[in-house]
């Protein structure tokens, strides 16, 4: 697929408001939290009981031990689905899709971390025994849409300029050039995954070129530490948890107010912003929910134990981390060295009936 060729697709099917999640990465328990809070009738009060359609943001392959059941309640349960990098991947990468070969030697597959490529090649496989007659994965991910457009609101995995591969990171809000670049191609807003952070970026297009970026991370609200410009306009403190059912929050609520914005709700199956909650968010005519929702992270992870995935796409649901990264640079202890933690995963592991071999260094301790 060629980056340059970013045709958007107008989709007639869906319509505000709409519950919007990606990078589900082959979580299932995480997926079905997520779509029971966007059916339930709290969540209906929230948006003046008006139906929700949905859209899905790409990903919903790599990573996690239910790929099949994940992207199917994907095809069934969402009005549209967009083309991940994973989803790419796991085209491109296939020489054939009846006899399917992994081309170890692209460069694509070079760029994933090699957990993630495991678990790409056991996908590989796992897909293609559930393939039914007249159906493949490969068709479904290879026909999926890199961009749709729903009333002036871009949905795209990485960005309007790169569908499929670029990362709008926070620290783009000191970047003002590159984020200009974006905003002249959106029309309103965009919702985009592909990080796994929870961010909000806004623009203001009357302002030109005195304009200001401000973003919103987890359960902070950042803005070029400038707080006191914000209220009217996005957040305020009291709107961030916001109950609307025991356990499910309204993370935080915003309005555009003539603002164009970039939205991340963060990822559904695999959080890397240190918030481990299943996360997703609604877009209605007004403005945007940022939905979190709690589930079994250590169910979660005892299914990608059992299959015989790396550990570590299991502890890393559990923290919603990437701290193996953060570990390079000497500001936490790695997953593996970790003795608490070790511990804490044993005895869930074991609750759960599942076989845990213990990283070298605790192999003794006694669960
Ligand atoms: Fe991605
Ligand atoms: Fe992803």
């Amino acid at each position: 697929m060629d980056e340059k060729d970013i045709g958007t697709k107008v989709i007639p099917v869906l319509t505000l408001p709409m519950g919007v999640g990606g990078d589900s990465h082959s979580n299932i328990r995480a997926l079905q939290r997520l779509l029971q809070l966007l059916d339930s009738p709290e969540l209906c009060d929230v948006i003046d009981g008006q139906p929700v359609s949905k859209a899905h943001l790409g990903d919903s392959s790599g990573y996690g031990a239910s790929p099949v059941e994940t992207t199917n309640t994907v095809r069934k349960r969402f009005k549209v689905d967009l083309t991940g990098n994973h989803d790419k991947a796991f085209v491109e990468l296939t020489e054939d899709h009846l006899l399917p070969q992994l081309k170890r030697e692209d460069p694509l597959f070079g760029a994933f971390n090699d957990k993630a490529q495991e678990a790409l090649e056991w996908q590989l496989h796992v897909y293609q025994r559930a393939e039914m007659r007249g159906f493949t994965y490969y068709d479904y991910f290879r026909e999926l849409p890199r961009m749709v457009e729903v009333n002036g609101t871009l949905l795209v995995h990485g960005s309007p300029r790169k569908p499929i591969t670029e990362y709008i990171r926070p620290n783009y809000v000191t970047m003002p050039d590159i984020l200009r670049k974006i905003f002249e191609q959106v029309p309103k807003a965009v919702a985009v995954a592909h990080t796994h952070f929870s961010m909000l970026i806004l623009y203001d297009p009357k302002k030109g070129s005195n304009n200001r970026f401000y973003w919103a991370w987890g359960p902070e609200v950042v803005s070029e530490g400038v707080l006191e410009e914000l209220p009217d306009v996005v957040f305020s403190p009291d709107d961030l948890s916001e109950p609307i059912h025991a356990n499910v929050r309204v993370l935080a609520k915003s309005k555009l107010n003539g603002y164009k914005a970039v939205i991340n709700f963060g990822s559904i199956g695999q959080p890397r912003d240190n918030c481990p909650l299943a996360k997703g968010g609604i877009i209605t005519q007004e403005g945007y929910f940022f939905l979190r929702v709690p589930y079994d992270t250590y169910g979660a992870a005892a299914d990608i134990i059992r299959v015989g995935l790396p550990p570590i796409l299991g502890w890393r649901l559990i923290d919603g981390d990437e701290r193996n990264k953060k570990a390079n640079g000497g500001v936490r202890t790695l997953y593996e060295t970790d003795d608490a933690f070790q511990k804490r995963f044993a005895q869930e592991m074991a609750t759960r009936g599942v076989d845990y071999p213990l990283p070298q260094q605790y192999s003794s301790i006694k669960i």
